[in-house]
């Protein structure tokens, strides 16, 4: 079947069979490869990203959820990579391998765009989803609470 939906503001439609997880489409059809499929199951976050602002797993959604809908990738975030999460991403140096960062990002994203505020203990609730295989959660932590007070 033919969806249609927005991914990062502009028109998009594949034709794909409906129960076609986001994740394939965003990576094989729109070649947007900076979200990754890590478990495929719903258990890692790799694959995070914002279905009508809110942040999804991409590899459990399927394209007749998609159907209409806006999506948001990590390279439609900001047109300049300028958020403030990524801003502070790198002036706290996060990512080791940095596979799972994306996902991070978007998830974090999720969390500020509805609480500009968070405690430390709510930004350790919103993210404990989002596995991280090099460890890098206590840098996670201090990023978002760098844009929290930056933005
Ligand atoms: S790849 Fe989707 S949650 Fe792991
Ligand atoms: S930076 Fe390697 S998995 Fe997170």
């Amino acid at each position: 079947m033919a969806v249609a939906f927005t991914v990062n503001g502009k028109a998009a439609s594949v034709d794909v069979d409906a129960n076609t997880p986001l994740l394939w489409v965003v990576r094989e059809h729109l070649k947007l490869t900076g979200t990754k499929f890590g478990c495929g199951s719903g258990l890692c976050g790799a694959c995070t990203v914002h279905v009508d602002g809110k942040a999804v797993r991409s590899c459990q959604t399927t394209m007749s959820e998609v159907a209409g809908k806006k999506v948001t990738t990590i390279e439609g975030l900001s047109p300049t990579s300028s958020h403030p999460l990524q801003k502070a991403w790198i002036a706290e140096q996060v990512p080791q391998c940095g596979y799972c960062q994306s996902g991070q990002i978007m998830q974090a994203a999720e969390l500020l765009s509805k609480n500009k505020k968070p405690t430390r203990e709510q930004i350790v609730t919103h993210m404990d989803g989002n596995i991280c295989r090099c460890g890098t959660y206590p840098r996670i932590v201090r990023a978002i609470q760098r844009a929290a007070k930056e933005a």
